[in-house]
């Protein structure tokens, strides 16, 4: 053994800041983060969700000032979810040209018009009783729901949306939304199809804040989180939809999922750290026994590192703030 052993030392490029800076191989940077928000028409004042801490549902008139801020701290994608006071057996609220969604969209759009904005296509937050659809006989019927979502599809985009994000994995979902927009002249609206949503308790605190839950589960239509191969089938089967984006959702438990995607496919990636993810990292952060920054800087460096070209998080506003004031 000669004198200099080892002769590979990886601490020499750990030695300083700036070297570990010359060498990282991810970053985070706030062009590739997505705010969702919460918009409640039926509130005067911000609530606070008891599940998600930090968090508010926001009233409706609210929403054009807090596009503005998140413009102002950098951000430049938002995600939508309405908390509906219109809810009915199918949903019809979403597809209404005044109805929460087409209004929830112009109002972004028009308060930040640079601002990316992606409304959540689904209608568990506007059924009375919480499927993602078209409910007979205790199921969601499929081919019903699709139709309705091209309904939906097209007013979101006569309201500006740029980017449409379909959630209720429902099969055909993607050509179902990708031939209604074409037919009616919105060839370029692009869809983020949650391709890969697995059926999540991390779903619960979003479905306290978006008054959204159910009698039953969605087993029925979400993949199993026992299942790779079937994760991998959904995305390919989007793709040859004509997603222009595909998700993998929840984050954290499904990297191997997204890294797979990633392989797989080359299409952009996006990842959804969910409601419980984040509630996960706040509750453990305010009981002292993790730092909230550090964890969550590392969980969105993991998506990076796994292959998300962009993530869907909560903690996207704190993100542009601590990026803000560390240079
Ligand atoms: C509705 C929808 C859900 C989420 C996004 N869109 C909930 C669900 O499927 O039950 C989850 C978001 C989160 O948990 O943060 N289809
Ligand atoms: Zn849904």
């Amino acid at each position: 053994m000669s004198a200099s052993f080892p002769s590979l030392r990886l601490r020499r490029l750990r030695r300083t800041e700036t070297l570990r800076d010359l060498v990282r191989e991810t970053q985070i940077s706030t062009d590739d983060l997505i705010h969702p928000l919460f918009i409640d028409e039926g509130i005067d004042e911000p609530h606070a969700i008891p599940t998600m801490p930090g968090l508010v549902r926001l009233p409706e008139r609210q929403l054009a000032e807090q596009i503005r801020q998140l413009a102002r701290d950098g951000l430049k994608a938002v995600m939508l979810f309405g908390i509906s006071h219109h809810k009915d057996a199918i949903g019809s609220d979403t597809w209404k040209q005044d109805g929460l969604v087409a209004r929830m969209v112009r109002t972004a759009k028009q308060a930040a018009p640079e601002m990316i904005v992606i409304p959540d296509l689904c209608f568990c937050e506007y059924t009375d009783h919480g499927h993602c659809g078209v409910v007979d006989d205790g199921e969601v019927n499929n081919d019903a729901t699709l139709a309705n979502l091209g309904k939906q599809a097209v007013v979101a985009a006569q309201a500006g949306a740029e980017m449409v994000a379909p959630s209720g994995m429902m099969d055909g979902q993607v050509q179902a939304i990708r031939v209604a927009l074409d037919a009616a002249g919105f060839q370029h609206v692009a869809i983020m199809a949650y391709a890969s949503k697995f059926t999540s308790a991390l779903y619960g605190p979003f479905r306290v804040a978006a008054d959204c839950g159910l009698k039953g589960n969605r087993a029925g239509y979400q993949l199993d989180p026992m299942n790779q191969r079937a994760a991998l089938l959904e995305a390919r089967l989007d793709e040859a939809e004509g997603a222009d984006f595909l998700m993998v959702k929840p984050g954290l438990p499904y990297l191997d999922v997204l890294s797979k995607i990633r392989e797989v496919s080359l299409l952009p990636v996006a990842t959804y750290q969910v409601g419980g993810e984040y509630a996960m990292i706040k509750f453990a952060a305010q009981s002292g026994a993790i730092n909230e920054r550090q964890t969550v800087l590392e969980t969105l460096g993991a998506f990076k590192r796994a292959g998300a070209d962009v993530i869907v998080t909560y903690f996207a506003h704190d993100v542009a703030r601590w990026l803000n004031t560390s240079t």
